[in-house]
């Protein structure tokens, strides 16, 4: 039993659809939340721009009481992983691995696709997580660098053309690849899930932040550093530009409101 907060960090609103996974899987945790709105978004950024404001990330969440980092941003994860785990203590979570190892894991035909931000795709991070995990696989990763700024233009509902034919466009690759699993390596795509599954029918999707955060309700049980017991779980989020639009698009990626004021700082 273990009241320290689990940090969990993203480039901005994405990494709250992992904060939801979270909740979901352990509804005791006190968790802390940090998005980067400043400079978001990490996706379409070089290598040692993402790392230098990932470990500003890091450093925000460390002047708390942590007891588990999560880099809920697979672009994050992708590129600096490395370097969060050698500057934090408590156990580092990314929500690249648990994913890559459960669609390696349960393909059938070998044929995983994945899609991403193109930091993400560049990285080759996924691919040898996927390989690792299952030698045989043959890994089919696309760069999608419309979907976010469509969702966050709140267009991810089923039945917005423009979105649906983006997707289907995106998707045509990995389809005629015969894939039976696709990963959904972005925070931002499980808004999408609809328009996804619409254009590829039978294909298991995976979104990245259900398996980070089955991995880490496991991992802090091993451990004996769970919280079981928490009547009042606390949330806390911080943001380091104008709370505003953060505020207002919150509860999409969340699926429910907030359940307190997001705090803006300066870091
Ligand atoms: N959070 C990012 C990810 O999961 C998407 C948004 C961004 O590019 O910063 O890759």
């Amino acid at each position: 039993m273990n009241n320290n907060f689990i940090g969990v960090f993203d480039s901005g609103l994405g990494g709250l659809t992992v904060v939801k996974s979270l909740i979901e899987t352990m509804p005791s945790e006190n968790i802390i939340y940090f998005g980067d709105i400043a400079h978001v978004p990490y996706g379409t950024r070089s290598r040692e721009q993402i790392t230098e404001y990932v470990m500003q990330d890091v450093s925000f969440l460390q002047k708390f009481s942590i007891k588990a980092m999560v880099i809920a941003c697979n672009t994050a994860d992708s590129i600096a992983r490395k370097r969060v785990e050698e500057s934090c203590s408590v156990p580092v979570f990314g929500v690249v691995e648990p994913a890559a190892r459960y669609a390696a894991e349960t393909t059938k035909n070998n044929k995983i696709g994945v899609i991403a931000t193109n930091a993400t795709v560049n990285s080759g991070a996924y691919k040898t997580a996927i390989e690792k995990y299952n030698p045989h696989a043959q890994v089919y990763a696309v760069a999608c660098p419309l979907l976010v700024p469509l969702v966050e233009e709140g267009r991810f509902r089923r039945g917005d053309e423009v979105t649906e034919r983006v997707v289907a466009e995106y998707l045509e690759p990995l389809k005629r690849a015969g894939i039976d699993t696709l990963v959904l390596g972005c925070t931002h795509y499980p808004l999408l899930m609809d328009i996804i599954g619409d254009a590829v029918p039978g294909v298991n999707i995976i979104n990245s932040g259900e398996t980070a955060a089955r991995l880490v309700k496991t991992e802090l049980e091993a451990k004996g550093i769970e919280n079981r017991e928490n009547p009042n779980p606390v949330r806390r989020y911080f943001v380091n530009d104008s709370k505003d639009e953060f505020e207002k698009h919150a509860s999409l990626f969340m699926g429910r409101s907030l359940e307190t004021a997001v705090e803006q700082v300066e870091v």
